[in-house]
């Protein structure tokens, strides 16, 4: 079984990146063989600032590789190492109805966020981007692309992609299917919407004490009193994080003390606080190490690159026999 999935370099990465995607990644690594990548290709749709980009490529390379990403088990790589990618996403984009794209939810949200203030950013990388997603799923014959709920859509415009140019062509490519944890599927972020970096409301994974003291106390609460009893506690975002890392006991006592009242909400983001710096600690330190050695971190990439490669090499010579290019 392949597993594959990307990451875009378009930020520091966050609790929603680290639950929802990395560490279902992480884990599969027992599972099959895994093959996980840096989308920088992807990144160019929205970031335009060419050292931020390769200050985040390296970032996404540490803090994936502290968080258990193994070179031993996967292959990492940086997609604009594999030309391969860019042109089979021309072959597929031929087969891509517009229709299909132009229902985007990631295209459509991005283009009226942009469409108040700078129109001439809704560039064509944007609209394209699900075709060339579906280039880095195809190429790889991948069976299982661990992502949020958020990219759903993309892998199912994949797979539409894949059936019709098997239908046209015959046979070449693998469908995929999207693998999305229930229980992580949206984390919140500091003010209860999923956590992005488009809504400003993270929090880094690798933030400095100060700064994630600072972000956890911002969560936000509702408007009713610590005392007053609140019979939907689970749904407060503070609860839903303190779940995700907290030993389940802890977090049903807090749980618990928020539904019956009188939990102070400092005391219960100090609880969240605590089990959160606790929990990445191995990875911060883990970090810290690799950092001081970006010679090992950039050998990791070149390699998996390389091996990456052998495998889209005899992807594309299949699609483009079949296409009649060859
Ligand atoms: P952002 O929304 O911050 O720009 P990305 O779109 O770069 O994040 O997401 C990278 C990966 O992390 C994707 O697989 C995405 O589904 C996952 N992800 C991002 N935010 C969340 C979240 N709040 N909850 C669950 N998964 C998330
Ligand atoms: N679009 C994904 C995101 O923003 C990143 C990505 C690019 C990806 N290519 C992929 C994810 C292939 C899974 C498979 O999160």
């Amino acid at each position: 079984m392949r597993i594959l999935s990307g990451i875009q370099p378009s930020g520091a990465l966050h609790l929603g990146n680290y639950f929802g995607m990395m560490k279902p990644a992480i884990e599969l690594q027992e599972k099959g063989e895994a093959f996980y990548f840096i989308a920088n290709y992807h990144s160019m749709t929205s970031l335009f600032d060419a050292e931020q980009r390769r200050k985040n490529t390296l970032d996404v390379a540490l803090d994936f590789l502290a968080c258990g990403l193994d070179p031993k088990k996967s292959v990492f790589w940086k997609q604009s190492d594999l030309p391969e990618v860019t042109e089979l996403s021309w072959l597929l984009s031929t087969v891509a109805p517009m229709g299909l794209l132009e229902r985007c939810h990631s295209y459509k949200d991005k283009k009226a966020r942009l469409a108040g203030n700078d129109l001439d950013k809704v560039n064509h990388g944007l609209f394209a981007y699900p075709v060339l997603m579906a280039a880095d799923i195809l190429i790889f014959d991948s069976n299982i692309v661990p992502v949020g709920r958020d990219q759903k859509q993309h892998v199912e415009v994949t797979r539409d992609i894949a059936i019709k140019f098997n239908n046209l062509y015959g046979e070449t490519f693998v469908v995929p299917e999207p693998q999305i944890r229930a229980e992580v599927a949206v984390v919140p972020g500091t003010d209860g919407q999923k956590m992005s970096k488009s809504y400003g409301n993270t929090i880094e994974i690798f933030a400095d004490e100060r700064v994630l003291r600072k972000k956890v106390m911002s969560i936000l609460m509702d408007s009713r009193t610590p005392q007053e009893p609140k019979p939907d506690a689970d749904k407060t975002p503070a609860i839903q994080l303190l779940k995700l890392v907290a030993p389940p006991g802890l977090a049903k006592d807090l749980e618990d003390r928020l539904r019956a009242g009188g939990l102070g909400y400092g005391d219960l983001k100090k609880a969240v606080f605590e089990q959160y710096w606790n929990y990445f600690a191995p990875m911060r330190t883990r970090r810290i190490e690799l950092a001081s050695n970006l010679d090992y971190v950039n050998r990791i990439l070149r390699n998996g690159a390389a091996r990456a490669r052998e495998v889209a090499q005899k992807v594309l010579s299949r699609a483009k026999r079949a296409a009649g290019l060859d």
